[in-house]
């Protein structure tokens, strides 16, 4: 008689929000369109339910740095849309060459379209990739980069 051994290993990855993406449906919806993050987020956990999807958000720059820190030696995957922070933040920048999670850096918008302040980002030197323009649909394409 055999004896086999299934593992099920569930990947954890953890989507976080910096400032003012918790006005995602009412803020400036020609950009950033009309869906709240929380009714886009359970789409995204059915779409995904093979996978433990943790999302945060926070306005305070510290905050998004403390999130970091905590889960960046343990999960397997960082999906960070810092918004306004990607183009002024050293501090988030460090944090994320800090840690041992991979982050892939999302942006709603295609930033290189907009502004040339937008152009600039303190996250890109040190994560694995960047998704824009795509909507909401990036955080779909930066959770596949993790699972495919
Ligand atoms: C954004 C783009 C940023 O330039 C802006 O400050 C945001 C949102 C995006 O998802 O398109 O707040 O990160």
């Amino acid at each position: 008689m055999h004896l086999f051994f299934y593992i099920y290993y569930m990947k954890q990855l953890i989507i976080i929000n910096g400032p003012n993406l918790n006005l995602l449906g009412k803020r400036e919806p020609e950009i950033y369109g009309k869906q709240t993050f929380e009714d886009y987020l359970k789409t995204l956990q059915n779409k995904f339910s093979d996978v433990k999807l943790v999302y945060y958000q926070s306005n305070i720059e510290g905050e998004i740095i403390d999130k970091l820190q905590e889960v960046g030696f343990s999960y397997d995957g960082i999906i960070l849309n810092a918004a306004a922070y990607t183009h002024t933040s050293v501090g988030i920048g460090d944090a994320v060459k800090a840690i041992e999670t991979p982050v892939v850096e999302v942006h709603i918008s295609n930033t290189f379209s907009r502004e040339e302040f937008r152009h600039q980002s303190y996250i890109l030197p040190n994560a694995k990739g960047v998704i824009l323009g795509f909507g909401l649909k990036s955080y779909d394409l930066a959770i596949e980069s993790f699972i495919f």
